[in-house]
């Protein structure tokens, strides 16, 4: 569907954007942004078009072959009281493609609905852009974006022809710097328009995974129950899904991006399903584990249960002046107690402490606890500052996901345990004084899943 208006938090970011470079002292800055390309599968077969994240959250624009550039009030003609221009180069209206490609909005709706001050055919871009960039003092472009080789010899182009435009000044190529930097800080603290999409994102997502305990059945394939998964999604009102689905029975359960999803569901095995949707650019990101028949086996049991608590634990830990170091730490502390406690170290004597900090840990734990979550899975920010963690803060949302895997050849262990793989994964706003769980509806205590898998099996 083509959007007639969008919402005018688009335009605040941009004005924020450069309020943040006026705070900087950064005079004269440009910023120049690429859209996504559309990728071809076969002949003239398109994979399906996502729009580059922050490209869309600066401008609502969901087309491919779109370039934005912004120019700080210095760097452009612009004399309104606004800080920054914004100039948008689509593709042109033409009759003959919007008949097989659908409509498109134009050099005039690029103004009309996106607010562009300016747009200009897309293939003008070569030829205006030196001309924009020649009163900036300091470029903001990311290089090296994947399948970015035309833009970066575009931009280099436009910088040569800058440089030579002034004649012999003896001065370099103009420095160019990563807008990402900025950009990821911008989205790395959600706002309430974008708290109010990650929390309906993380509704459905919850929703479809609590379907899934009345719809599994020993028997299925494991792609049937990511058609499920998709279906729920797409049903209650998700664009697509966040990240491709892992849905791994058994033995699978324990390769940590499993993606054959291509096996036939077996009565006895696990089945972890990691799968979020997304609303609106805004991604959920949510894995749970269930058994395939009614109950999970004894050692099953024991795992899944040192998991849960693990999780509870860490989520209880989010709260502003903590780090995702001090949550890690201690979840890998907890996870290690339990596996000592369960004989998983061949009967070593040692601490919680020693076996974290030995690495040893990762024989069963071998991925972090989390990540930041957005409008990408793996989201855009900082992890560090100064070179030391970072302190989680209001506004941020993170993943708490603990996980337990053991291989089919891990013959250290006894047989029960093995071909586990166990995560459970919410996603955390952080809020004044504590967390807000997003994904809570998500069934995760053990006595409401066997209950629930009881019913779907009578
Ligand atoms: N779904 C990818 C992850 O949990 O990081
Ligand atoms: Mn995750
Ligand atoms: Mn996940």
């Amino acid at each position: 569907m083509i959007k007639t208006s969008i919402p005018s938090y688009f335009a605040h970011r941009r004005s924020r954007l450069f309020e943040g470079f006026s705070k900087q002292k950064v005079d004269g800055a440009a910023v120049v942004l690429f859209s996504n390309q559309e990728l071809t599968r076969n002949h003239d077969v398109h994979f399906l078009f996502r729009q580059d994240s922050s490209f869309y959250y600066l401008t609502g624009l969901d087309e491919p072959g779109s370039v934005c550039v912004l120019l700080s009030k210095e760097a452009s003609s612009l004399s309104a009281a606004k800080n920054h221009e914004t100039i948008l180069f689509v593709a042109p209206k033409d009759e003959e493609k919007e008949l097989w490609e659908g409509e498109r909005y134009g050099v005039e709706g690029a103004m009309r609905v996106f607010g562009a001050d300016r747009s200009y055919p897309l293939a003008e871009l070569g030829q205006r852009l030196p001309e924009l960039l020649s009163t900036a003092n300091r470029l903001f472009y990311r290089l090296n974006r994947p399948h970015s080789e035309h833009e970066d010899r575009l931009m280099i182009e436009a910088l040569e022809k800058c440089k030579k435009a002034q004649g012999r000044s003896g001065k370099a190529l103009m420095t160019v710097e990563d807008p990402q930097i900025v950009i990821g800080e911008m989205r790395l603290f959600k706002a309430p328009e974008e708290i109010e999409l990650m929390r309906r994102a993380s509704k459905i997502s919850a929703a479809a995974h609590n379907s899934l305990l009345r719809e599994v059945k020993p028997g299925m394939n494991e792609s049937q129950v990511e058609a499920l998964i998709d279906f729920h999604f797409r049903k209650d009102g998700c664009e697509r899904n966040a990240y491709p689905s892992i849905v791994a029975g058994g033995k699978n359960a324990a390769c940590l991006h499993y993606r054959r999803n291509n096996e036939i569901l077996r009565d006895g095995d696990i089945l972890l399903v990691d799968a979020g949707g997304e609303c609106d650019y805004y991604a959920a990101d949510i894995t749970r584990t269930i058994p395939v028949g009614a109950k999970f086996s004894g050692d099953q049991t024991k795992a899944y249960d040192l998991v849960l608590k693990t999780q509870k634990m860490a989520i209880e830990m989010v709260k502003p002046g903590v780090s995702m170091v001090q949550i890690h730490r201690a979840v890998s502390e907890s996870l290690a107690e339990g596996c000592l406690q369960l004989g998983l170290f061949n009967g070593l004597q040692s601490s919680p402490a020693d076996v974290v900090a030995s690495g040893a840990i990762k024989r069963y734990y071998p991925h972090q606890t989390s990540h930041w979550l957005g409008m990408d899975v793996h989201d855009a920010g900082l992890y560090q500052l100064n070179g030391e963690p970072r302190l989680l803060e209001p506004g941020m949302v993170l993943t708490i996901e603990p996980g337990f895997y053991v291989q089919a050849n891990n013959e250290q262990v006894a047989p029960g345990f093995r071909n586990i793989g166990i995560r459970i994964e919410d996603d955390i706003l952080v809020v004044a004084g504590g967390y807000e769980n997003f994904t809570l509806d998500a069934i995760k205590e053990r006595a409401q899943i066997e209950s629930e898998r009881a019913k779907a099996l009578k």
